[in-house]
């Protein structure tokens, strides 16, 4: 598929057209990826940030927001419990916190990997290629950068103090150190246009990148997006259907801010490409202040509800829970 047929099937607003390219998504995943949702448990330990992001309420010029780091102890704690909920993977996601040295996490991986055996995702933002080396080295398996869009214009515009070929470079190392890496982007961010969304689906599959994080821009009342449209669900559907046939085998996420805004279209995603969830088991005190959109608190915090629940959805869409870390598959066992 190239550009031009992307940016056509993105556009298109016939209802048949929408369904046939929905439905091919659901094929091409049963085929490659099988029919098994794979879950990762996601542990969200520290909301300070040092960047300023114009679309993230945890940009560090929102001063309304209460910062909060969960103390090493309870995030092995908690990493336990990932296990113990038959989960093969943890992903660790902060802010861009000038706490966490190189020595914190690679000890905090090193904790969670000799106590628990899980498959360890870092999501922590950008680093030197050293830092991304020594976690790797002390048990971190996959990480996760979004690119969060794929025109350089629009991402210096939102983002004030980094740098588009600097989050590129960092995804091709974590690439070269054998990470499974992660990348992804927003859907509707303004100023955005179909084009720049085509750019993203072939920007992740030329870095071949494993596993592919798509959400729609929910405006943060406290930050200066505020009064910015949030991202169409119709849209965000497709994007993932179109990202699923163009890249094959990846893990895609049906993501937490789909959710956030409908549970209902989760379940969409997940009939339409998505192949992966990702249950927060970070407590209910701290997740509240975790907002980097509005809306996240929605999501129930039981985690054997939340469980019991998405078995009972996927059941009615034919699908099931995965056992095991569900990496990416090889390209031969397609
Ligand atoms: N709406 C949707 N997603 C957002 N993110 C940050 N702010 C928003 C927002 N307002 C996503 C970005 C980032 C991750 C931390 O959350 O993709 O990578
Ligand atoms: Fe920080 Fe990430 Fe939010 Fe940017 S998007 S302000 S780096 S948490």
């Amino acid at each position: 598929m190239d550009r031009d047929e992307i940016i056509r099937l993105l556009a298109t607003t016939d209802a048949d057209e929408v369904r046939a390219l929905l439905k091919a998504a659901d094929q091409t995943r049963r085929r490659l990826v099988g029919d098994e949702v794979y879950l990762r448990g996601i542990i969200e330990f520290s909301n300070h940030c040092v960047r300023n992001c114009r679309y993230c309420g945890l940009r560090r010029g929102n001063k309304a927001l209460r910062r909060y780091r969960i103390p090493d102890d309870e995030v092995l704690d908690l990493a336990a419990r990932v296990r113990d909920a038959g989960i093969g993977t943890v992903v660790l996601q902060a802010g861009e916190d000038p706490a966490h040295t190189a020595e914190y996490i690679c000890r905090l991986v090193r904790r969670i990997k000799d106590a628990t055996g899980l498959t360890i995702t870092l999501s922590i933002g950008e680093r030197s290629y050293g830092d991304y080396r020594a976690f790797k080295a002390s048990g971190a398996d996959r990480y996760l950068l979004k690119h969060e869009t794929a025109d350089p214009e629009l991402y210096r515009r939102l983002h004030p103090d980094s740098d588009y070929d600097n989050r590129i470079r960092c995804l091709k190392w974590l690439k070269e150190l054998g990470y499974e890496t992660g990348a992804g982007n927003m859907v509707g961010l303004p100023g955005q246009t179909l084009a720049t969304l085509a750019d993203d689906i072939l920007l992740m599959r030329e870095l071949d990148i494993d596993m592919i994080g798509i959400g729609p821009f929910i405006p943060h009342p406290d930050t200066p997006l505020k009064n910015a449209a949030v991202g169409d669900l119709g849209l965000v559907l497709k994007v993932i259907a179109v990202t699923r046939l163009v890249t094959g085998n990846t893990n895609i996420p049906a993501t937490t801010a789909l959710g956030a805004l409908d549970p209902e279209i989760r379940l969409g995603a997940l009939a339409s490409g998505a192949n992966v969830v990702m249950p927060d088991f970070t407590p209910a005190h701290y997740k509240q202040h975790y907002e980097i959109y509005p809306g996240r608190s929605r999501v129930s915090s039981d985690i054997r509800e939340v469980l019991a629940g998405l078995e009972k959805d996927l059941a009615g869409i034919n699908l099931c829970i995965g056992q095991g870390s569900g990496g990416r598959r090889n390209r031969s066992d397609g």
